[in-house]
């Protein structure tokens, strides 16, 4: 199987968010990923509701949220109302994960977790048949546009190790720093999606930028 692409609109032109999600959709992207910060889980406030629902209006590839917010589960059916298909909590924001990944799915979306780049992947591990879909973050969440940590191929590797014990189809995401230099080898390690945002909005052709990811073996 080929690589998913999921480009990151927090690295897009807000001001032309609508051309910015119909060039998505002649693109060879997978999924459209949608980065959510409160200012409180990560030191940074990107956008929220209102604004899922303007890419969700234009959309014709899946949203892919990630929430890296507080409270997660407070705002779960907000999500999916305003589009989501698949929903990314972070473990570190998560009392009871399990609940939340079972609410989630209660509401019909997929349900990811993120782990920050210091959170090993073992604490997935009596959840892992629960998840849809893991996000490795590969830079500390809350800013686009980051150096990629190299500790990340190491979690890969182990995770899919995790995955293939547990016969589970758990896909694994890596995001944060992602550009054509490291997107081979996070492939060959296990990764089944690699979101990009600065490397894809501000390439001069960020739709030839996604099909080269695309190509990637
Ligand atoms: C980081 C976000 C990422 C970010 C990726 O907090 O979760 O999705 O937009 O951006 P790049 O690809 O620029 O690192
Ligand atoms: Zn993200």
């Amino acid at each position: 199987m080929s690589v998913l692409i999921a480009p990151s609109v927090l690295a897009s032109d807000f001001a032309n968010l609508q051309s910015e999600v119909e060039m998505l959709n002649d693109s060879q992207a997978d999924y459209i990923h949608v980065d959510i910060m409160d200012g409180v889980f990560v030191p940074n406030i990107s956008f929220g509701i209102p604004v899922t629902e303007a890419i969700k209006k234009h959309a014709k590839k899946p949203l892919d949220v990630h929430l890296m917010i507080v409270n997660p589960d407070q705002y779960l059916e907000a999500f999916q109302k305003a589009g989501a298909e698949i929903i990314s909590v972070h473990v570190e924001a998560c009392n009871h994960l399990h609940r939340t990944l079972q609410a989630i799915k209660d509401l019909g979306c997929k349900a990811g977790v993120a782990v920050n780049p210091h959170t090993s992947v073992d604490v997935l591990e009596d959840v892992i048949q629960d998840l849809d879909l893991v996000c490795i973050m590969s830079v500390n969440p809350g800013f686009g546009g980051q150096k990629f940590i190299e500790n990340t191929y190491k979690k890969v590797r182990k995770l899919k190790e995790m995955i293939n014990r547990a016969g589970s189809s758990t896909l694994i995401e890596i995001d944060g720093g992602v550009n054509q230099d490291n997107a081979s080898k996070l492939f060959e390690a296990g990764a089944d999606v690699l979101v990009a945002g600065s490397f894809v909005f501000s390439a001069n052709d960020p739709k030839g930028t996604i099909a080269r990811l695309k190509e990637i073996r």
